[in-house]
């Protein structure tokens, strides 16, 4: 036989030879909650994963750094008390973010690429990403001044890129805009450009404690029966100014990360959502996976369709049993 393509898996070293895709560090997001209050909060449905305060945030981040994970991604989890129906608290100088962000740039200066989320899920009483009128309907250019405040307060304090999630027309315009014209032009957007709506969210919203208490979100969320759809808006994105695109959840859009791959030429981010997590940790406590290997496959499967870089959960545990190096 001429061809024989066993050749090239004789063994390892022949098989790192000719390895397409790999998976390093670099390449991963690591996600944090923070918690107002001291200490932290266990997630029953993400082990491993906790809310935790801005202390323990930066205690985390500096364990991470040390083994190489250079990039988190913030979430706020503020009091019940502190959410409103127009989300001020998003817009605190002294709320959560902004003094996680503070105390991270403090301790890891440039070192450590500091991300936060955008949205007002997290901050509203009533659970959407943007403002409700009284018939409940989101309100999209109501919030768009919201948003960019926020972005505006988390640049103030030294984060490094502003992740809108909230999926509202015209944000990421909006962010660009108000951080222009206040001397943040360094201050980049990754914007979420296809995020679709569903069940994918479900740990994540129990960690945030940011689920709609009516309705859902799928007047703003996309279609996951769409691809072209998600293309268009991502390639509106860049127009906007975004300077990385989002593409969520992952491995249900491999196809959608290799067509933006090929469409366009900015950086593009997968994000590997809470349920993609949670389901690999709750087979493997069953016993029916090996759930270590099976993250690593996901994960590696994510960057050969094309993903720059990954916002996974599983990034510390990547790092600390030694997957990925
Ligand atoms: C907030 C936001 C969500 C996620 C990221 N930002 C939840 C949602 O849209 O309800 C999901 C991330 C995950 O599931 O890990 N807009
Ligand atoms: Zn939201």
């Amino acid at each position: 036989m001429l061809n024989r393509s066993r050749r090239l898996r004789t063994s390892l070293a022949m098989r790192n030879l000719v390895a397409e895709t790999d998976l390093r560090p670099r390449h991963l997001i690591q996600p944090h909650f923070v918690q107002p209050q001291a200490g932290s909060t266990e997630i029953s449905s993400m082990p491993g994963i906790v809310n935790a305060s801005v202390e323990e945030t930066v205690r985390q981040a500096e364990k991470d750094l040390k083994k190489g994970l250079a990039s988190v991604l913030l979430f706020g989890v503020p009091d019940e008390a502190a959410k409103s129906p127009d989300a001020s608290y998003c817009c605190d100088h002294a709320g959560v973010i902004p003094q996680a962000v503070r105390a991270l740039k403090k301790a890891f200066g440039s070192d450590l690429i500091v991300m936060t989320d955008v949205c007002l899920c997290g901050y509203t009483s009533h659970g959407h990403c943007g403002l409700v009128d009284e018939e409940g309907v989101v309100q999209n250019d109501q919030t768009l001044p919201i948003l960019a405040e926020m972005a505006l307060r988390h640049a103030e304090a030294g984060a490094d890129v502003a992740a809108p999630s909230d999926m509202m027309d015209g944000r990421v315009a909006a962010i660009r805009t108000l951080l222009d014209e206040n001397g943040f032009t360094q201050t980049s957007i990754l914007s979420y450009a296809i995020k679709h709506a569903g069940a994918y969210y479900g740990p994540f919203r129990e960690a945030a404690h940011s689920s709609p208490k009516f309705g859902d979100r799928k007047s703003y969320q996309m279609d996951p029966r769409n691809a072209r759809e998600g293309l268009r808006d991502a390639l509106l994105d860049v127009e906007e100014g975004a300077d990385m695109l989002m593409i969520k959840p992952a491995l249900p859009n491999l196809d959608l990360i290799w067509r933006l791959r090929e469409a366009q030429l900015a950086p593009i981010c997968a994000y590997h959502v809470s349920s993609e997590f949670s389901s690999v940790k709750a087979a493997d406590r069953l016993g029916w996976v090996n759930g270590d290997q099976l993250m690593y496959e996901h994960l590696i499967a994510i960057r050969r369709a094309g993903a720059d870089m990954i916002v996974t959960y599983a990034g510390r545990e990547a790092v600390e049993k030694g997957w990925i190096s």
